[in-house]
């Protein structure tokens, strides 16, 4: 099935549309990385993206927030159409982006609160002078992702899923709409996952955030997300999280590649 119509649909169209692409293809010179996807993502949704290694996950991220520019098709954000992947800062600043892992320098000159910091320039603009309410939010987001003891500390004297904590609590400062993850509890032992992905939930159930997660894990998708997509370059499939469809759908397309 390809773009399943599952039994939310409807309702799911009364919802305001935050990210909406149409039929957008990219490919990097001459590898094809995503091909012809539409997708929606709706207000309050908890969207997860699945998919074999290479078959433009984070390309799709990438495309949301205008790091690279779709070769064809469109790409609506908070009902605007975006123009050469150019997003307005307004539209920008809603939108929060927590990377695939890369290992930190043991002796990166920052601390947890320098890097929590960072994500607050998204709201604020650089170099300008924070105020009450930026220092509450980098606050808050510390204390949510469970950071205070660890926060004088080097980023990179931290473990891995100490760190990924810290990459979340970064997009947190920003107090976006939307967060985009891109496999936030990849290279984690299974207590540390099941901790980031009980606080990733808690962004969506008690923050309201809509979410989009890539995740290799489809147990945590379907634990936690609404609604689950499976592209693999193209769009394979889409449908409710506990549509017991996609356990053969991930079959076909993760074992069954040429
Ligand atoms: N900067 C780049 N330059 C050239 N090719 C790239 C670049 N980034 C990604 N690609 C290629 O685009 C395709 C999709 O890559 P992408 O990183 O989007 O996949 P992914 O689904 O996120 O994979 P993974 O699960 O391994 O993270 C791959 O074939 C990859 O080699
Ligand atoms: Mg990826």
């Amino acid at each position: 099935m390809v773009a399943g119509i599952n039994s939310d649909s409807k309702n799911l169209k009364k919802m305001a549309s935050i990210i909406k692409l149409k039929n957008v293809t990219y490919s990097y010179h001459r590898i094809l990385a995503i091909f012809n996807i539409s997708l929606q993502l709706f207000k309050g949704e908890y969207v997860g993206l699945c998919g074999p290694n290479a078959s433009g996950k984070t390309t799709l991220l990438k495309v949301i927030l205008g790091a690279v520019k779709p070769r064809m098709g469109e790409v609506i954000l908070f009902g605007r159409k975006i123009h050469k992947g150019r997003i307005p800062a307004a539209i920008r600043r809603r939108i929060a982006y927590v990377p695939q892992m890369v290992s930190v320098d043991r002796n990166f000159p920052a601390s947890v609160k320098d890097v929590v910091r960072m994500g607050r320039y998204a709201q604020v603009g650089i170099f300008k002078p924070f105020k009450k309410e930026d220092e509450t939010a980098i606050e808050k987001a510390i204390k949510f992702m469970e950071l205070e003891e660890h926060v004088e500390r080097p980023i990179g004297h931290l473990s891995g899923g100490q760190q990924q904590k810290v990459l979340i609590a970064r997009a947190l400062a920003q107090e976006p709409e939307v967060l985009l993850l891109d496999e936030p509890t990849s290279a984690l032992d299974f207590k540390m996952m099941e901790t980031l992905s009980t606080h990733i939930k808690a962004l969506h159930d008690e923050l309201g955030l809509t979410i989009l997660e890539v995740n290799h894990n489809l147990e945590v998708l379907q634990k936690n997300a609404d609604r689950l997509i499976v592209i693999n370059k193209a769009i394979m499939w889409e449908g409710a999280a506990d549509d017991p469809e996609f356990e053969n759908v991930i079959k076909r397309v993760f074992f069954t590649q040429g």
